[in-house]
């Protein structure tokens, strides 16, 4: 009798570590693991946030492009204070860090079936010469493509014969484009090629007093096929 009472009692305590042990260390199981999860998220947000500034990393397009075409970004500058910057598949190919950006219109010029940079500058059009510009527009082969962007003033040394040679690579806004107007464009020489465009006048809307808000402009250039 004493024997089945004892056992009785032992069960019931077993029992009862049972109903109360095991709930809890799923439950505390189950809370830890959320935590880690938690944890590891923010670690992983954090660390994307943080990361180091890099050339590409001022470059993150919205949109990926075909296989068969070249992503592009393009900004202006801003007023005469920010250099404008021109990305070319996610890298940094002007801009102020890499030291080819200034007054004028800035440039990059690739080869329109690989992609590759082929130059990069920008010409003055404010205080320098229309010479270098016009020899550059001249000398482009079919096949390449411009990319360009406006900094500051891209307009008062430029000639009628210089907005004709932009004209024949694709732009219409070229033909107006005024003092500290801003604008990008991309186009290109040859049969196939496509061209992209943005202008924003300087006048009595504009964003800083006496310069329009910076524009930018961003899309796929098709690989050139001839
Ligand atoms: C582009 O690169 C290809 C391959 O190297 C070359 O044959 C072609 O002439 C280049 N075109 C331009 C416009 O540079």
């Amino acid at each position: 009798m004493a024997i089945r009472q004892n056992f009785r009692g032992r069960g019931l305590r077993v029992l009862l570590v049972l109903l109360v042990l095991v709930p809890v260390v799923v439950f505390m199981t189950l809370v830890l693991q959320k935590t880690r999860d938690l944890k590891g998220l923010r670690d992983s947000e954090a660390s994307s946030r943080i990361k180091t500034p890099s050339k590409a990393g001022l470059c993150v397009l919205k949109r990926d492009c075909p296989e068969d075409s070249f992503s592009f970004f393009i900004r202006t500058g801003a007023a005469n204070v920010i250099a404008p910057r021109i990305c070319l598949q996610n890298q940094l190919v002007l801009g102020v860090v890499l030291n080819n950006a200034g007054r004028g219109i800035n440039i990059v010029l690739i080869n329109g079936t690989t992609g590759g940079v082929l130059k990069t500058g920008h010409f003055d059009m404010y205080g320098g010469d229309v010479d270098p510009l016009l020899e550059f527009l001249k000398s482009m082969e079919a096949g390449s493509v411009v990319l360009m962007a406006s900094y500051d003033d891209p307009s008062t040394r430029l000639t009628q014969e210089a907005r004709q040679l932009i004209a024949e690579l694709g732009s219409s806004a070229v033909k107006s484009l005024g003092f500290r107007d801003n604008w990008v464009f991309v186009g290109g020489k040859g049969a196939s090629a496509s061209s992209f465009e943005k202008l924003l006048k300087n006048n009595n809307n504009n964003k800083y007093e006496n310069w329009p808000e910076l524009i930018e402009i961003q899309g796929c250039i098709p690989r050139y096929l001839g």
